[in-house]
């Protein structure tokens, strides 16, 4: 396997790099505080493409490769997974999906909007009794002839009021089960959709994640995805490519907190010495390394399945599963690293430990995860 970055994704890499630590980290711990969005900077990541890195560029998309997006994914969560998630979710989830499965009209109304961050874009699936268990959706959509009568919640949804389109998942057969199911582009302002209040989460705290409640939605079916009954599939593959990048911010996370952590150890002084020659610390970062190095390897494998039209479900799976336990465990240590110092928030380390748990859940959990990996090895 050949992880040589040509010069182009070296270019992309650095750039997120340097934007991140110019332009997110100054007030990163504020809006972490104060659970603040980060308006300004999404509209700046919009200018530089950073929101529709891989959409076609026939719809202002930048027509990237999967490794390019998940190079700026983790440069960005080094220093802000809010930021991060926001990037992640419009670009895997709502633009991916849109330009893979949209109408030539859904493409030119709704994602020439959404790859240069005009708009923002929400993936609407969880439901209070339908998170992991995806295919027990409650929200209906029933048809009406040229149109659907959308009603139901949705919850967790990130970038919940910042975003202007909203895809949304909701059972239109319920005899049907799964293959009743279908994903329609919904509009923020539409008559009967509410947005709910914001949720006080314990990290990615600057991004906005909100319950949605419909009440008799009005969508014209040109707003529904694909072929009637393709929305579970629509959201299952979506979910397969989504994962890559929420692996990517995984990884990050873990690589900001150990950089700090190394740093740290380079200077901060105990029993006569500066603590990384005590093989106590030495030996954490050692550990670190290499948990960071085994996870690259499997987030840069699974982005490299995707660009290579291989199936990604078991590779995608795999990295998240493992990326997301680095995180938590290299966070952990880097806090543990940084000693006293570590809890308390201008470190940054406790902001990224509490970051990394998220990894975990969203997205489908680690346990979802070992379902789709379990299915995949044993299913020969
Ligand atoms: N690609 C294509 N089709 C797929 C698929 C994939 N990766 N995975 C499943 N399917 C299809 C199956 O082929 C099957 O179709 P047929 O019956 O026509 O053959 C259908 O979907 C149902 O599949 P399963 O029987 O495997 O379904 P299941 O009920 O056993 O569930 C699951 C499978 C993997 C557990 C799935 O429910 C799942 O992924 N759940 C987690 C959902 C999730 O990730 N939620 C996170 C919310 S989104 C979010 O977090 C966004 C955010 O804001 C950050």
């Amino acid at each position: 396997m050949d992880f040589k970055l040509s010069e182009e994704q070296v270019m992309i890499r650095d750039a997120a790099r340097d934007f991140a630590k110019a332009e997110l980290l100054p007030g990163v711990i504020e809006r972490d505080n104060k659970q603040e969005f980060p308006k300004e900077q999404v509209k700046k990541m919009g200018d530089l493409g950073f929101l529709g890195m891989m959409a076609s560029p026939e719809y202002g998309g930048g027509g990237m490769d999967t490794l390019s997006y998940v190079l700026v994914m983790e440069e960005l969560s080094k220093i802000d997974a809010s930021s991060s998630v926001i990037v992640s979710v419009n670009n895997s989830l709502v633009c991916w999906g849109l330009d893979t499965y949209g109408t030539p009209e859904q493409k030119e109304k709704y994602l020439s909007k959404l790859t240069t961050g005009a708009s923002i874009g929400a993936f609407c699936l969880s439901e209070p009794e339908a998170g992991s268990d995806a295919t027990s959706q409650k929200t209906t959509a029933i048809d009406k002839g040229d149109h659907y009568i959308l009603n139901g919640t949705k919850n967790w949804i990130t970038n919940g009021a910042s975003s202007d389109y909203y895809l949304v998942i909701a059972q239109t057969d319920k005899e049907k089960k799964h293959r009743g199911i279908n994903a329609f582009i919904v509009e923020k302002g539409w008559e009967g959709f509410e947005i709910g209040p914001k949720e006080d989460k314990l990290g990615i705290r600057g991004s906005d994640t909100h319950s949605l409640i419909f009440n008799d939605v009005k969508v014209p079916k040109e707003n529904r995805i694909g072929d009637d009954g393709f929305g579970f599939k629509f959201a299952m593959k979506t979910l397969a490519g989504g994962r890559i990048g929420i692996a990517a911010q995984a990884l990050g996370i873990a690589a900001g907190a150990y950089e700090l952590a190394k740093e740290y150890a380079k200077v901060r002084k105990a029993f006569g010495t500066e603590i990384m020659n005590h093989q106590a610390i030495a030996f954490k970062l050692a550990d670190m390394h290499t948990q960071i190095e085994a996870a690259r390897m499997l987030v840069y494998k699974a982005a490299m399945d995707k660009d290579n039209h291989e199936n990604y479900d078991l590779s995608g799976a795999m990295a998240k599963l493992y990326a997301s336990q680095v995180a938590m465990d290299v966070t952990v240590e880097a806090v543990q690293v940084h000693g006293g110092n570590g809890f308390v928030k201008e470190y940054h380390v406790e902001r990224l430990m509490r970051d990394a748990k998220i990894t975990q859940i969203y997205e489908g959990t680690s346990e979802i995860q070992k379902i789709v990996i379990s299915r995949s090895i044993l299913k020969d």
